[in-house]
Order: structure tokens, then C-alpha cells, then sequence
């Protein structure tokens, strides 16, 4: 028997490119590879790409630069650009960078392996389609190896709200949710591999309307009917989910947050700006108030919710005064976690157009807003001393005897000498708050 082929996969941007990444492993699994930690010893190597700010796109130019050495030393080294990038800028890809072999957009993962044989033969191989089959199949030969206790799971992909400064819409596609039957099959397949918490991803996860199991129409289910659904999986524990948008926060969803035990008292519920001139102008179709009053109902469901938000700086037109209407909203809603960004004009959207903010007036509203987001995360991170959190515990930690996990709040959280497993479940006592995690003692 011949040794397989290894196939190096690099993961650049959001947890739904993670999703993918695996999903190539396995689509590529039918052809013969198995997956290596180490460039040098590949077969093939791919660059799983992110297009959603200037930065993230222009850094693969550099990285497959890098692999050149790779490529010398192995002629027959096939070099890949999947992802964002590559749905984005594939043409130039292969234009710019010679010693790319491959390139394939995220809707057509399962094609690799007929791609991959169209490289063995010399030619070089671009698929940026958006295909009527679905990508998922590489999931009908499902593996069985055991894995760790938390897993990623795609319910939905694409996005229609078209935000103007966002390349979601045209790099992903419109929004597509995936059949509850074939998402229900793939939990129970996670959790037989030993998964205990899955997160349901998706540009738009609660905007999920997937056809029910048996349903003739499709789109009947939402995502609460399907996180009910997960609830009921014998041996999985933890639901989370991510992303969303205000607008599609259906009213039993909130009412699950509040009812359903496995869904996690945790949510990500980006705003992007405080300032309603610019939410307008971003076409975000809810305005500041709304948001709030939404977070309002979503805290009478469940007080202890810890709740994360995206922002964006320096949005075109964006005024000193609209800057500070969305430090006032940070100040009221006090995040457990946020995300800002300055804005990054990206090719093809609206905003690219319009008149653009300074450079050193984002990098200093940047720098306030950090400012003020990690003072309040730190003011919850804290809040949690003298409190016991339920922790899964997932790996070893950096010091000796050390194990870490994640509370029902998503904090990281370490304890010592403490005779637990990755996969349990224990109830901690929180004695400490550190950077950026928590440590306790495990109560018996
Ligand atoms: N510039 C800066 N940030 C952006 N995001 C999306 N597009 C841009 C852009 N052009 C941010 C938004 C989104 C997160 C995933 O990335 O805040 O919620
Ligand atoms: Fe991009 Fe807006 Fe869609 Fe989110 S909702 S993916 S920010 S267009």
C-alpha cells in the first residue's frame, strides 16, 4: 500500500471557514489525503482565505509568497486558495501568484477531489461556481473518529442583508439554510464522537428557516424549533449559536433563551454603530433605540445573559458626535465581549464610494473604543469571583496539573490538581480573575 497524500490546511478569519476547513479534510479524505500539522511534509497545501476587511485579503498575497521554499523542495507540491478570497479574486489569484495550483470558492468544497486530480495532471483547476448540489455532501461518508467536546456545526450560509461596507453578501452568496434532518443527523454523529457543546454557525444563524424533517414547502423550521430539537440529543449538553442580526432575534428565540436549558446564557449580537444617521447610512434597518429595547426583552428572558457586539469605526461620514453615540451605547449595554474594527473599504460594496474618515481619527476612535469595552469586560470577568459557573472542560492548560474550559458565559476558566477529565462537566467556585481567564476550584 502506497502512504496517503497530507494535505496542510491554513485557517484564516470566522469559525464558519473552521467549519469548512474540516470539511475539505474530508472531502479530500475521498481522494487519498490525511491531514498533517507540518507544511513541510504536505502534498498539498491550502490557504483557507478571508475577505472581510482589506488586511485579511492582502495578507495571502504574502503567505503564498512563503510557501515558495515549499514548492522548490517539492515540485510535485500542489498549492490551493480556498475560501473568500479565492470567490472574491480568483482570476487575479492565479494571475498574481504562479505557483497556485487551485483555486476554489467556499460553495464548492465537495469538488476538490475533481480538482485535485486535474492538478495531479498538470493543469490548473478554478471552480468560484455557486452549484445547485450541495457542498455538505463531503458529510455522507461521515468519520467516526473520536473528537474533542466542542464542535462547530453550519446550519446556514450566505447573507441578504447587504450592509454597506460588507462583502458577505457577494462572497457567500444569498441566504441558504440546510434541511433540519441533515443537521440533526450530523449532532448526533458529534456527539457520538464524543462532542458535548456544538455552536450552530451562520452569517445570519437566527435568520435559520430550514425545511422541518418530512416537510414537502421547506423553510418551516426556525432556529428556536431546531435548537429544541438539539435540546433533546441524549448526550449533548451545551447549544450555542452565532452570528446575528437584530432584525432576526424572532420572538421564540428570546423565549428560548429564557426556557431552554442547553441553549447557553450567551449572545452575539453585533450593532455596528451607535449613531441611527449612520445605521442609515450602513443600511442596518434598526435603529440605536430599537436595539436597546431588543436587548431589554432579551435580558427579561434571561438576566445573566452575557452579551458580545460587533463595531465598526471611521464608517464614511461618520462624525465625532455619531462616534461618541456609540461609546453612549457601549456604556449602556456594557459588553462581555465585543469586536471593533475600523472600517476597511472593501471592493464592490456601497460605502467604498462615499467619502472616506482619516486614518488617524479610526485609529484614535478605535483605540477609545477598545478602551472603554475592555473596562467593562474586565468589570464582568470580575463580577464572577466568589460565584460557581459550570465548566466544560476541554484541554490541559499551559501550567502543570492545569485543566481549562469554558463556562456557561463562554469565559475561560482554569483549575489546578483537580482530578478532572476533557469532556466533564463541573461545577467551579471562581477565585480569580486574570487577563483573560478565570481560575477556580472544582467543587466536589
Ligand atoms: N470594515 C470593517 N469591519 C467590517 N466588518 C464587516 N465588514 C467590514 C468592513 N468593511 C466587521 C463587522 C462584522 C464583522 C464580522 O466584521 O463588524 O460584524
Ligand atoms: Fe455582512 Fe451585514 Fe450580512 Fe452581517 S448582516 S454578513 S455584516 S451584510
Amino acid at each position: 500500500m502506497t502512504d496517503p497524500k497530507k494535505l496542510f490546511i491554513k485557517t484564516y478569519g470566522c469559525q464558519m471557514n473552521v467549519y469548512d476547513s474540516e470539511r475539505m479534510v474530508e472531502a479530500l479524505g475521498g481522494a487519498g489525503y490525511v491531514e498533517t500539522q507540518t507544511p513541510g511534509d504536505a502534498d498539498m497545501i491550502l490557504l483557507n482565505t478571508c475577505h472581510i476587511r482589506e488586511k485579511a485579503a492582502e495578507k495571502i498575497y504574502s503567505e503564498l509568497g512563503r510557501l515558495r521554499p515549499f514548492k522548490e523542495a517539492k515540485p510535485d507540491l500542489k498549492i490551493g486558495v480556498a475560501g473568500c478570497v479565492a470567490q472574491a479574486e480568483g482570476e487575479e489569484i492565479m494571475r498574481r501568484q504562479p505557483l497556485v495550483d487551485l483555486v476554489v470558492g467556499p460553495q464548492s468544497y465537495h469538488r476538490l477531489p475533481e480538482m485535485e486530480a486535474k492538478t495531479q495532471k498538470g493543469d490548473k483547476a478554478l471552480d468560484t461556481d455557486f452549484p445547485a448540489d450541495d457542498k455538505f455532501d463531503t458529510l455522507r461518508n461521515r468519520p467516526k473518529a473520536k473528537r474533542g467536546p466542542t464542535a462547530f456545526l453550519t446550519v446556514q450560509e450566505g447573507c441578504d442583508k447587504f450592509c454597506a461596507f460588507c462583502v458577505v453578501p457577494y462572497t457567500r452568496g444569498s441566504e441558504v439554510s440546510r434541511p433540519a434532518d441533515r443537521i440533526l443527523e450530523e449532532a448526533v454523529n458529534l456527539v457520538d464522537r464524543g462532542v458535548r457543546e456544538i455552536t450552530l454557525l451562520g452569517q445570519n444563524v437566527n435568520a435559520y428557516h430550514g425545511a422541518g424533517p418530512g416537510s414537502q414547502g421547506g423553510g418551516d423550521w426556525s432556529l428556536a424549533r431546531l435548537i429544541w430539537a438539539l435540546n433533546d440529543i441524549d448526550g449533548l449538553e451545551r447549544i450555542r449559536f452565532t452570528t446575528s442580526h437584530p432584525n432576526d432575534m424572532a420572538d421564540d428565540l428570546i423565549e428560548a433563551h429564557g426556557t431552554c436549558a442547553k441553549l447557553m446564557p450567551y449572545l452575539h449580537l453585533p450593532v455596528q454603530s451607535g449613531s441611527d444617521k449612520i445605521l442609515k447610512r450602513m443600511n442596518r434597518s434598526h435603529t440605536a433605540q430599537s436595539y436597546l429595547r431588543l436587548l431589554e426583552r432579551i435580558r427579561a428572558a434571561r438576566p445573566d445573559i452575557v452579551l458580545s457586539g460587533d463595531f465598526i469605526v471611521g464608517f464614511p461620514e461618520e462624525t465625532e458626535e455619531d462616534f461618541q453615540a456609540t461609546l453612549d451605547l457601549v456604556e449602556e449595554v456594557k459588553y462581555g465581549y465585543a469586536y471593533s474594527f475600523k472600517y476597511s473599504t472593501r471592493p464592490g460594496t456601497p460605502a467604498a464610494e462615499r467619502a472616506q474618515v482619516g486614518e488617524d481619527v479610526k485609529s484614535e476612535r478605535l483605540q477609545r473604543l477598545q478602551t472603554l469595552i475592555t473596562r467593562h469586560q474586565r468589570d464582568i470577568q470580575d463580577a464572577m469571583v466568589g460565584r460557581t459557573v459550570k465548566v466544560l472542560f476541554e484541554k490541559p492548560g499551559r501550567e502543570p496539573g492545569q485543566m481549562v474550559g469554558k463556562s456557561e458565559y463562554l469565559h475561560a476558566v482554569h483549575v489546578t490538581d483537580s482530578g478532572v477529565v476533557s469532556g466533564q462537566i463541573a461545577d467551579v467556585e471562581i477565585t480569580e480573575s486574570g487577563t483573560n481567564s478565570l481560575g477556580g476550584r472544582v467543587i466536589r
